[in-house]
Parts: C-alpha cells; sequence; structure tokens
C-alpha cells in the first residue's frame, strides 16, 4: 500500500469514527473479529469460549489494532445455530493486558450436549463457534470422534489438513504442540511469516495472530472444542524447562512472554493463566466413563535432553534420577492412572514414547528429545499404568512429522518377548517439512518392529472410541506447498477393549 492510499483511508478511518461513536463515548471499533472463534477444555456443565479482539492483526506492536481499554465483548451460548434458544449470555471485559482476548467459562450447561456461541462488540458479530459439553461421567454409550494434529508451520504449506478435519465433524480436537513456529521467514516458504525469530511479547502476539487469521485453522477451532497442549517451538526449538537451545540469558523473559501469548490465544480456563515463568498446563478431561484425557506438559519441567541433544548412544539417558515430567506431574499422573475407571486412558503429549532405536547391532542410537532419552521416566509411567491396572492404555504424539502407529512394551531391553501393554498413535504434521513423501524408512523398521506404520506425508489422525474398541484412521495429504488438497486414508487400525496394540484393518 502507497503512503498517500494509506494516508487517505486512515482520513477516512476518523471520518467515520466521528459519525459512529457507542454509548461508551469511545469511537466505533472496525470489525475485531479477524482471529475467529475457538472453545475447549470442555467439561460436562461447561467449556471455555474463546475470542480476541484485533480489526488490524498484523500490526507490528503486536496489539492487533486495539486501543488501550478496556472493551465490553458480549457473547452468547444456544442451543441451536440460528441462537433461537439462548441459555447463557454475558459480557466480558477484553483488557490490554491480556491482548483483548476473552475467555469465558459458563456453568451449568447440560452434558453430553451440543451448543453454539458467539461474541459481540459495537455492533460487529463474530462468526458462529460449535462446542460440546462432555457426557456425565458415568455414560459409556456415547462414543466420540476425536482428531488430533501438530506440527502447522505457517510459511511451510497451507493448513488444509486442519480444513480435513474440521470436515470430520469430530467431537473433540487435540493438539499436541508445535501450534505455531519462532522462526522468521524462510526463501523455500509458500507463506510468507511476518516478524523477526520471536522473542518478545510483541513478536509472539503478533505471531499467533497471523496464524489465527488462516481460514482453514479458524474453521477447524469453529466446529469442535480443543484440547492443546504444547511443545517445544511455542517458546523455542527443544527447550528444557529454564535451558533455552543455545545460552542466552534473556531465556527467563522470552519464555515467560511465549506463555503469556499462549495463554491469551488458546481457548484455556483461567486456571491455566501464566504467573511469570510458570503455567498449569498440564490437566485432565474426562469423556464420560469412555476415555480419560491425561493431558501432559514434557517441556516445563524436563531435565536438560542428555549427552547434549540429538541422536545419541548415550549411557546417560537411563539415569533413574532423570525425569521428562517433573517429580509432580509424574506423581500426578500416577495418581491419575490409580483412580481411573475409565474405558480408555490416553495420554495427550508431545514426544515420542516407544523405543526408535536407528542403529542396527546390540548398541542403540535414540533421540534424546524423545521418552528415549528419560529411560527411567518411561519406566514408572508405562508401570504405573501397568500397576494401576489402567485397562486400556493409549498414547498420542506429535512432534516428528510423520504418522506412526506402535505397539508399546513394558520392557525395552527385550521388546520381542515383552508383553505389548499399550498403543501410541503418533500424527504426522500439518505442514511442517512441506509436501513429505512416500518413501518408508524400511531399517526403522526392520530395527523397531514394535512400529507398524510410518509415513512422511502430511495429515492428522481421526480416532472413534467406543466401549468396545478404537478405530485410528491415518490421513494424508498429497500436498500442503498447494492449497486444497484432498484427505485419503493411509491406513487404519483398531485397538481392541483390554487387548493393547495395533490390529491393523
Ligand atoms: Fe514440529
Amino acid at each position: 500500500m502507497t503512503a498517500v492510499t494509506r494516508r487517505s483511508l486512515l482520513i477516512g478511518g476518523v471520518a467515520g469514527v466521528a459519525l459512529a461513536t457507542t454509548g461508551t463515548g469511545f469511537p466505533k471499533l472496525e470489525d475485531p473479529f479477524t482471529l475467529g472463534v475457538a472453545s475447549g477444555d470442555p467439561r460436562p456443565d461447561s467449556v471455555v469460549l474463546w475470542t480476541r479482539l484485533a480489526p488490524r492483526p498484523l500490526e507490528e506492536n503486536g496489539l492487533g489494532g486495539m486501543p488501550d481499554r478496556v472493551v465490553p465483548v458480549h457473547w452468547e451460548l444456544a442451543e441451536d445455530e440460528r441462537f433461537q434458544r439462548v441459555v447463557r449470555r454475558g459480557v466480558r471485559p477484553a483488557r490490554p493486558e491480556l491482548g483483548h482476548s476473552v475467555h469465558v467459562e459458563p456453568f451449568g450447561l447440560r452434558p453430553g450436549r451440543e451448543y453454539y456461541y458467539r461474541f459481540r462488540v459495537d455492533g460487529h458479530l463474530s462468526p458462529v463457534g460449535r462446542t460440546r459439553t462432555t457426557p456425565e461421567p458415568w455414560v459409556l454409550g456415547q462414543d466420540l470422534t476425536m482428531c488430533f494434529a501438530s506440527c502447522a508451520h505457517y510459511g511451510e504449506g497451507y493448513f488444509t489438513a486442519y480444513r480435513r478435519l474440521a470436515e470430520d465433524h469430530p467431537d473433540l480436537v487435540l493438539h499436541l504442540g508445535d501450534y505455531q513456529y519462532e522462526y522468521a521467514a524462510k526463501a523455500a516458504d509458500v507463506r510468507t511469516v511476518i516478524g523477526p525469530e520471536t522473542r518478545t511479547l510483541a513478536d509472539y502476539r503478533l505471531r499467533h495472530a497471523q496464524y489465527k487469521t488462516d481460514a482453514d485453522l479458524q474453521l477447524a477451532h469453529s466446529v469442535a472444542p480443543w484440547l492443546v497442549v504444547w511443545d517445544d517451538h511455542e517458546v523455542e526449538n527443544n527447550w528444557a524447562d529454564d535451558v533455552p537451545e543455545q545460552p542466552d540469558p534473556e531465556f527467563p523473559a522470552r519464555r515467560a512472554a511465549a506463555f503469556q501469548a499462549y495463554y491469551e490465544n488458546m481457548p484455556l480456563r483461567r486456571g491455566a493463566r501464566p504467573d511469570g515463568t510458570d503455567m498449569q498446563l498440564y490437566r485432565r478431561a474426562q469423556w464420560g466413563g469412555l476415555v480419560n484425557f491425561h493431558m501432559l506438559d514434557t517441556r516445563q519441567y524436563r531435565d536438560d535432553q542428555a549427552c547434549g541433544d540429538g541422536w545419541k548412544t548415550c549411557a546417560d539417558a537411563a539415569l533413574p534420577t532423570r525425569s521428562i515430567t517433573g517429580a509432580a506431574q509424574e506423581e500426578w499422573l500416577l495418581d491419575g492412572f490409580r483412580r481411573s475407571r475409565s474405558r480408555w486412558d490416553v495420554l495427550g503429549q508431545q514426544v515420542f514414547f516407544a523405543e526408535r532405536d536407528r542403529k542396527d547391532g546390540p548398541e542403540k542410537e535414540v533421540s534424546m528429545d524423545g521418552w528415549d532419552g528419560y529411560l527411567a521416566s518411561r519406566d514408572r509411567v508405562t508401570r504405573g499404568w501397568v500397576d494401576a491396572g489402567v485397562r486400556n492404555a493409549v498414547v498420542l504424539t506429535g512432534d516428528v512429522h510423520a504418522h506412526y502407529a506402535a505397539d508399546v512394551k513394558l520392557d525395552w531391553n527385550d521388546p520381542a518377548s515383552s508383553p505389548t501393554v499399550g498403543t501410541e498413535l503418533v500424527c504426522t504434521s500439518v505442514t511442517s517439512g512441506g509436501d513429505g513423501n512416500d518413501t518408508v524408512d524400511e531399517v526403522q523398521l526392520r530395527l523397531n518392529p514394535h512400529i507398524k506404520l510410518h509415513s512422511r506425508r502430511r495429515g492428522y489422525v481421526r480416532t472413534k472410541f467406543t466401549a468396545r474398541e478404537l478405530r485410528a484412521d491415518f490421513r494424508t495429504l498429497p500436498s500442503v506447498r498447494t492449497a486444497g488438497a484432498r484427505a485419503t486414508t493411509l491406513k487404519s487400525f483398531v485397538v481392541e477393549d483390554r487387548n493393547p496394540g495395533l490390529n491393523p484393518v
């Protein structure tokens, strides 16, 4: 835009303002609903409703073109899409210190129901979102369609996978991290990432805003409640607790800024609001008596990657003191296993859980960033669910930009004769890594016979939980560097009740 047209637009804007002041005496805002709407963290009687006001979402200061004042946001929740049966309504202040985000938590809703919601500011109506409450804790008969995804780099492709996921009409969506990437634009990108590598609150706010302007992502948020957990790139590549990728005295401030912007831009409950460098993200969500989701945070409390990170043969990875969850989260998780009466217990988490050895012969070479780099942690968690008598344990994973499906073994020293005690489903990236390809890593499959699927295509995983089985469809797209690709099912597996491990369909 030239300086002249920009100036004349501004003048036009000011003229419009004089005509359109609101009852509050402030100038009327331009349409602030450029980032869509979202919902999340459903319970039987409540669900979080989210939006963030940003009439000019790509402004460099990350403030989205909002004035430095509190703006009242009207919200409505209805049983029908046309808002003829409104069951709750209210007003929430959008505050500058929270990036003009709102997180509404209506209570007293009916369990296992679909609802519709929207927001209104200065006569502007937001898009309509659809959401759900969870069934009551004892209900087993209400099946669950859940899609999960991870790793969406805005520059490396179009978010078509989010659109295809939305078209599956899931009841629930899990996002397992790398919702966004911290990097500045690269020459090879198909879309232009705005702003420098994210370090400040303004940077992270702007990055979230650019992502949220994506129509495919907005659609996916608007069809179902999400349960989100971050991985590393929401802050910085491979960070571990207070240890950044490269030495950086400013890292605590960077981490705090990233947490703040993450909270502002996600449909999270108030309890997740960060306090400086701390944010309570691990939590549980219960889908009736059918599924108990244990959503983990394997970044904030972990010990630093052993042997300098990367793929290593590393004795230190086995040190019993090492933890990927931290002691408090581990105790919370093991306690959750002991208390669970659910048909399925699902770990919604970030990094590869099963062993992935890439070296022939008795010596193992594994990734220090996944659970392979925290062997005692993995043993305690696996034995924890076995000892607690968890009926069906399923681990969900993102991070590795490839679809995988694996049987989880009790003892990785002798996987061939060790019993299968759980199942791991790993979703590929939405876009990270670009189009991907169809080459299968045959060596990896031979060295790790518990791994039953590997694909480097982009996509997501669609699951259906019933009382009798879990079905997983691994969805892939032929391209993400062009928009609008169709999704197809590459491979499906079924896991039967009380029979851990994968059965090809
Ligand atoms: Fe990633």
